[in-house]
């Protein structure tokens, strides 16, 4: 045995980390099921580090270090359980598998649950930065047992990126929640994304050039918004299609794609209750835009203003928009830590939310300023939402009447903003003495007999709503 940990699954992702772990010293043994797969990456790649090729899981097996550590970058899905179940055979106790895919987090319970029974380890770790972020330090969201992460922990943080000296991966916590972390972190990421998109469009409705747009988001990389999806944005805008001479995102189809990641957190979060908000607009509107023969039926009927802004003073417009979009990302990224903190008290899991942020600081694709902010707020003590934090709650001060300003503009002008209008009207529910939920009470009891709360008095109470309208008290 002579390799420290392997990697299986040699694709671009598999091989890139494989490659990180090979220039951080560490004997690393490569298999796949294609074989040339692996005969590809050490022909390519072979000479940066001492890489131990296995032809099949008995060699690899045979290769490794006890416990052995694999981690196993295969799509999501079925193909994760067929090669797990090929791993088993030859495996002893105490080995750890680690599956650093994006895997629903169910998925990871159970297969955490079939391991253990079993005598072996499974660690659920999200690694996200793409394939960059595989190659030269991902951000990493293992979870599994304490055990697992001592032999495996020191390793990780090692390859992560690195924010002064601080490695971007820590032990979330049990079974799922390392990838329930990276579930979120998609979300967060669909919502940014999102907000980023209703920016760009409305400096296109107010007549800002492609390049004009791209100095707007360049300037905004340089204070509070500083991070990693703002500043890819301005490169998106400058590009220029090598075949018909203009911008880029003018010969893209304006139908967006998902893997399904932002759909899982949405879904889960109607079963905890969690209103993400935000989130859920942003796969919705991937939602509408893909939906192309039910916008094309609606473009043939429904009229309304043509989506132009009239601007008079371009500064206060940007100034306006960059509120929009610090607010709102305030409050995506309140939500998806609400949703990690609900999800905590629901599976048992104890996630340190001053971790999370710490490890999202570099590395992953939400990586931003923000977040230093996020974690210092949530070191400072236990917060039930980021929205109390002082910092957080001034910011949203600041920044609210430009939020404010730039949905009512976009609605007048047809373009929509449902990214910053779910977040501006989450901000106002949450902030209010009082919401509507009283008429829907009254309401249910009215037609269902769904009784209601006094604020004046303990107990279930119901209107005879047919009858005298008198109110009687309900066990
Ligand atoms: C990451 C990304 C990564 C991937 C998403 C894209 O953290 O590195 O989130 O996981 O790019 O799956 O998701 P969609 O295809 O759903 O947009």
């Amino acid at each position: 045995a002579s390799a420290e940990i392997a990697v299986v699954g040699m694709a671009v992702m598999g091989s890139n980390l494989a490659r990180n772990l090979g220039r951080h010293g560490y004997r690393v043994a490569v298999y796949d099921h294609w074989a040339d797969r692996t005969v590809a990456m050490m022909e390519k790649n072979g000479d940066e580090g001492t890489f131990v090729p296995s032809g099949t899981v008995e060699d690899l097996a045979r290769s490794l270090e006890r416990p052995r550590r694999i981690i196993l970058l295969v799509k999501a899905g079925e193909v994760t359980d067929q090669v797990i179940d090929t791993l088993l055979p030859h495996l002893e106790e105490g080995d750890i598998v680690v599956d650093g895919g994006n895997s629903f987090f169910e998925d990871t319970r159970r297969r955490e649950a079939k391991l253990r029974e079993l005598g072996f380890h499974f660690v659920g770790a999200g690694v996200s930065g793409g394939e960059v972020g595989a190659l030269e330090g991902p951000s990493i969201m293992p979870g599994g047992s304490t055990e697992s992460y001592e032999a495996l922990g020191p390793m990780l943080e090692d390859i992560s990126a690195h924010v002064d000296g601080e490695p971007c991966c820590t032990h979330i916590g049990p079974d799922g929640s390392g990838h329930f972390v990276k579930m979120v972190h998609n979300g967060i990421e669909y919502a940014d994304i999102q907000f980023i998109g209703e920016a760009y469009e409305l400096l296109s409705a107010a007549g800002f050039s492609h390049e004009e747009a791209a100095g707007v988001f360049e300037e905004w990389n340089t204070g509070d918004l500083d991070s990693y999806l703002i500043e890819i944005t301005a490169d998106v805008l400058r590009q220029i299609d090598a075949k018909t001479g203009e911008p880029l995102l003018d010969v893209i189809v304006d139908a967006a794609g998902m893997k399904g990641t932002g759909t899982w957190t949405v879904q889960t979060a109607l079963d905890l209750a969690t209103p993400v908000n935000t989130i859920a607009e942003s796969v919705f509107a991937r939602a509408v835009s893909s939906h192309t023969t039910l916008r094309r039926s609606a473009q043939r009927v429904l009229t309304g203003p043509g989506g132009t802004l009239e601007v008079e003073d371009r500064a206060a417009f940007v100034a306006d928009l960059r509120d929009s979009l610090w607010a709102s990302k305030v409050i995506a990224y309140a939500q998806g830590l609400d949703q990690i903190r609900m999800a905590g008290e629901e599976y048992g899991w104890d996630v340190d939310m001053a971790e999370v942020a710490k490890i999202w600081r570099a590395g992953c694709i939400i990586r931003a300023e923000l977040l230093n902010r996020i974690r210092d707020e949530y070191a400072g003590g236990d917060l039930e939402t980021l929205l109390e934090a002082p910092s957080v709650s001034d910011g949203l001060a600041r920044c609210q009447d430009g939020w404010r300003r730039t949905i009512g503009r976009a609605v007048q002008a047809g373009v929509p903003v449902p990214g910053f209008s779910a977040a501006v009207a989450y901000y106002d529910m949450v902030r209010a003495p009082r919401v509507n939920a009283a008429m829907t009470q009254g309401l249910r009891d009215y037609f269902g007999a769904h009784t209601y709360r006094r604020t004046d008095a303990e107990g279930s109470f119901h209107t005879l709503w047919s009858g005298d309208r008198s109110e009687i008290t309900v066990d």
